[in-house]
């Protein structure tokens, strides 16, 4: 396939066509293979459309792009946190979060999820209509918020929190100031500068306390060289990177579930084989490969960090192409998961694809739902254990009826799906 400048207006005819920016960037990447450059009135990034471009940019070059670009909202948001530092400060920021996120330490979690879980459940009513994406949202913050930072919020004082969480997620959204940077935009301060003030009191509470936990916040109120600053910029990288991605994974699988019932017919008998009525335990997590196979189906038709994006730091080349220094250079993970080339019936919810050991992911750059190389997502083995606990212990005590025929995704800060899953409560089981 040859590789060749793409003009702006054929890249914006095929977006419209497709009436979304992640078709529109498969349709390309079908089209030109490897890479090809996107250029728009105020917009210009290269596309690192293949697996070899994924891995050159991701691993094997990686020191030639950088993840920090000044001036987007994520940087003005993170400031310093871990998603958007390089070099020594993103080394050491990460030797002090990783061994909290990783392990077999993960299993003393398992029933603060479970107690979050059915507490979560006990608001159900048979016959009521929910919404599993704004569920799955207050559950996972709650969790996130107890088990990697002690801080227990008190269920009432959750949808307050959620909805600050919101603004500043809807603050790093893509949208209009990708190509227009100066232009105007709606922005919530009022619920950032909220959600500022009472970070600076957890943090403050914290240090004030005497015994402090085990937990990452009383962790990093103990780094002498952490100042309030950088502990301000880690916590809420966690908070919004650590929840809302896995609300979005956990509302795709349950919604490609209820969508496919031969597919939860297998999920369920599996369950019920494995781990019957009682509280699913760490263990167990090692032994349900139907539910595996499910989850990560999901995540390759929806990951939900759909597109990672660095700066290239010095003039260099990908895949034939000059990029000169400063320039963007895109990672298209939707993309990458939909290849043709890649996937047989690629836009379709195929579990067994990941049960069949020849059809697995090679460990090459095709699939990376979390990314890859060494900033391969630092929550990925806390995501993977809590997203199962959630899914088992949701499908073993409720049976739902979707209220929606597909869904569409919605790109925000994570690729969610549109106007939520919303499902009706049939059957509810006791703990
Ligand atoms: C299904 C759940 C999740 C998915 C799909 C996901 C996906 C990703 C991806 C693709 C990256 C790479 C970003 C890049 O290279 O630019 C990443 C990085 C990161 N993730 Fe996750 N993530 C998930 C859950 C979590 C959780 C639970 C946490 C924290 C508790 C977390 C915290 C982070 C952080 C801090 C980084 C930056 C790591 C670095 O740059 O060294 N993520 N994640």
């Amino acid at each position: 396939m040859s590789l060749r400048k793409i003009p702006s207006l054929q890249a914006a005819c095929r977006m419209i066509r497709h009436r979304s920016l992640l078709e529109g960037l498969l349709a390309l990447s079908e089209a030109h293979g490897k890479a090809f450059w996107l250029a728009w009135p105020g917009f210009r990034a290269l596309v690192a459309a293949g697996p070899h471009a994924a891995r050159t940019v991701l691993l094997e070059e990686r020191g030639r792009f950088r993840s920090r670009i000044e001036g987007d909202p994520v940087v003005r948001l993170f400031r310093h946190g871990l998603l958007v530092t390089d070099g020594d400060l993103h080394e050491a920021l990460r030797r002090e979060i990783e061994p909290f996120l990783r392990g077999p330490g993960l299993a003393r979690w398992v029933p603060r999820i479970l107690h979050r879980t059915d507490e979560r459940i006990s608001r159900w009513v048979v016959g009521d209509r929910v919404d599993l994406l704004e569920e799955l949202r207050l559950l996972t913050l709650g969790v996130l918020m107890e088990s990697l930072f002690n801080l227990s919020i008190e269920e009432a004082h959750l949808p307050p929190l959620a909805r600050m969480l919101k603004a500043a997620v809807a603050y790093i959204s893509p949208g209009l100031w990708l190509l227009w940077k100066n232009g105007p935009r709606r922005i919530d301060t009022a619920a950032l500068d909220h959600l500022d003030r009472q970070i600076d009191q957890w943090i403050q509470d914290r240090r004030r306390e005497s015994r402090r936990g085990e937990d990452l916040l009383s962790h990093w109120t103990r780094c002498e060289w952490m100042d309030d600053a950088l502990i301000r910029d880690q916590l809420i990288t966690l908070l919004i990177a650590g929840h809302d991605t896995v609300t979005a994974w956990l509302a795709w699988t349950l919604a490609l579930l209820l969508t496919h019932p031969a597919e939860m017919e297998q999920v369920q008998a599996e369950i019920r084989r494995v781990v019957g009525d009682r509280p699913p335990t760490f263990e167990d997590l090692r032994r349900l490969p139907l539910l595996d196979a499910a989850a990560r189906e999901s995540m390759r038709l929806y990951p939900p960090i759909p597109v990672l994006n660095r700066i290239a730091s010095a003039s260099t080349s990908l895949e034939g192409l000059a990029i000169p220094s400063g320039v963007r250079v895109m990672i298209p993970i939707y993309a990458l998961h939909r290849r043709s080339d890649r996937w047989e019936e690629a836009h379709c919810f195929r579990p067994e694809r990941f049960r069949n050991p020849a059809a697995k992911p090679s460990g090459g750059f095709d699939y990376l739902p979390f990314g890859g190389g060494p900033r391969f997502c630092v929550g990925a083995s806390f995501a993977w254990m809590e997203g199962r606990i959630i899914l088992i212990r949701i499908l073993q005590r409720a049976r739902m009826e979707p209220a929606f025929r597909e869904r569409a995704a919605r790109l925000g800060a994570t690729l969610e799906p549109r106007d939520g899953v919303p499902v009706k409560i049939c059957e509810l089981r006791d703990p």
